[in-house]
Formats: C-alpha cells, sequence, structure tokens
C-alpha cells in the first residue's frame, strides 16, 4: 500500500487494560514487527514472543529441537509446526506472559492459528487484535539486506535506514553489527514466496475473525510506531 493510504482502525479494549493486550503482529518478512514489538515492549510492557528469536535461539544453543529448524530456516521454508506450536505452548506457559503478550513471526500460516485459538481458549486469553503492517513489496529487501542486531544491546539496526547516532551507540559500547543468516537475497527471496502462500491467507482469517487492524509500515520507524500505537488505542 502506497504512503499515505493507511488504514487505521482504533481498537475498542473493552474489558480488557492496556497492561493485558493480547496482539498477533502479522506482515512480510522486514516489515518492521520486531522493531515495532521491541518498542511496544519498553514502552508498554508487554513481552514480544517471537518465534524467529526463540528458534534461533535453540539453534545457536545446539538443542535437538534447534538442530531440527536449522535447516527449514537456512532456506527460508517455515519449521514444522509442531516444533512451533511446542515452542508457543511452552513461552505463553512462563509468568510474564498472563498479564498479555505481543506475537510476532506467529502464526505462520492457517493450522498455527486455529492451535493458537484453541490453546488460548483453554487457557482463557481471548486475542484483542491482529495488526497487520503493511510495506510495499520493494522495500522489503533493502530492509532485509540491511539488517544487523547490535550484539551488546540486541537492537534492531539497519546500515540503510538507521540514525547514524543509533549504529554508533552500538559501536561506542564495545558491539559488533551482526548480521542474521538468512538475510541473503537468495533466502529473502523465498521467504517472501513463503509470507505470501502461507501467512498472507491469516490476513482475511483474521478479518473474518473481526480482528484485523490495518497500519502503513512506510515511512520512519517513528511514523510507524504512531500508527502503530493509534491502532491499538494505546
Ligand atoms: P522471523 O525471525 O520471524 O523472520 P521474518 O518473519 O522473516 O521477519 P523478520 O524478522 O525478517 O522481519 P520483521 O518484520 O521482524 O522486520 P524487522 O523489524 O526486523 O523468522 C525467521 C525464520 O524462522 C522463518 O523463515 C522460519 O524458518 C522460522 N519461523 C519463525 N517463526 C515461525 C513459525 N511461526 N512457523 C514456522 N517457522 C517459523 O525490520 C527489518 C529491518 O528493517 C531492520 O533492519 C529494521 O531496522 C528495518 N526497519 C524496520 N522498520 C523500518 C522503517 N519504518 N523504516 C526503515 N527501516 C525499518
Amino acid at each position: 500500500m502506497p504512503a499515505g493510504r493507511c488504514i487505521v482502525i482504533p481498537l475498542t479494549l473493552g474489558a480488557t487494560t492496556e497492561s493485558e493486550m493480547r496482539i498477533i503482529l502479522l506482515g512480510a518478512p522486514g516489515s518492521g514487527k520486531g522493531t515495532q514489538a521491541q518498542r511496544l515492549m519498553a514502552d508498554h510492557g508487554f513481552p514480544q514472543v517471537s518465534t524467529g528469536d526463540l528458534l534461533r535461539g535453540a539453534v545457536a544453543a545446539g538443542t535437538p529441537m534447534g538442530l531440527r529448524a536449522k535447516a527449514a530456516m537456512d532456506a527460508g521454508e517455515l519449521v514444522t509446526d509442531d516444533i512451533v506450536l511446542g515452542i508457543i505452548r511452552d513461552r505463553l506457559a512462563e509468568p510474564d506472559a498472563a498479564g498479555g503478550f505481543i506475537l510476532d513471526g506467529f502464526p505462520r500460516n492457517i493450522a498455527q492459528a486455529e492451535s493458537l485459538g484453541e490453546l488460548l481458549d483453554d487457557i482463557g486469553q481471548p486475542l484483542d487484535a491482529a495488526l497487520l503492517i503493511d510495506v510495499d513489496s520493494d522495500v522489503l529487501m533493502k530492509r532485509l539486506t540491511g539488517r544487523r542486531t547490535c550484539s551488546v544491546t540486541g537492537k534492531v539496526l539497519n546500515v540503510y535506514f538507521s540514525p547514524q547516532s543509533e549504529i554508533d551507540e552500538c559501536l561506542g559500547a564495545g558491539g559488533e553489527l551482526l548480521q542474521r543468516d538468512d538475510d541473503n537475497e537468495e533466502t529473502i527471496s523465498n521467504r517472501l514466496k513463503v509470507y505470501s502462500e502461507q501467512t498472507a491467507p491469516l490476513i482475511e482469517h483474521y478479518s473474518q475473525a473481526s480482528l484485523l487492524s490495518r497500519v502503513d509500515g512506510s515511512g520512519s520507524v517513528d511514523e510507524v510506531y504512531a500508527r502503530v500505537g493509534s491502532a491499538l488505542g494505546l
């Protein structure tokens, strides 16, 4: 969607208080889900639950699950639902998730969305919103090839788009700018294909459940964050 054509639908939170919000962030690879989730977590305290981060942690730790997940991640394919659902069940059972959470990168297909619905019904924690961050596909490749993570702070940065002051802050603290293994052009192309085939149908799924809200994900991180806040009524 081009800049300026953002649809913002403020949510009615009903009995759910801000500190209890349960949100899904939807969007293509590179749309800014992780970046916006980090800001929401810092400002509002909702824990960011990123299946990508949890899987990368398992790969780095060399756990059996990480070893099973690695080949799919390196190829830009989805990791099997049984692995991902196990991770989500364990993570949402942790105490900090009892008062709300931001799901970043999960669910990724209709089967995962249905399993999530059953899990949240079981634990009596209904979703408040599925927020789609909408970005033109031609921007995504540059965002992904330019992405770096600060080895000291864990902050997600970008060699093309981050202010020099943020890059310097990382380097000044003795950090390195780390690039993800799957942020190469070939794997990114497959991740974008997998997104349009398997994940994009969730837009209709959550629209039919009257949970979908959309924001324009173009422009600066601050501009997108302001739209996210309005859409969530924060
Ligand atoms: P995952 O880690 O979830 O990756 P992804 O969905 O491909 O999403 P990204 O992390 O690439 O993008 P993002 O939207 O978070 O963008 P970001 O904020 O970093 O998944 C990786 C792999 O794990 C998958 O391929 C799969 O194998 C597996 N996996 C994970 N979950 C799974 C599941 N549920 N089921 C099965 N398999 C699963 O931003 C990107 C860059 O852009 C950054 O450099 C950032 O600084 C920059 N940026 C952000 N916003 C802006 C802006 N407004 N302006 C300029 N630059 C910006």
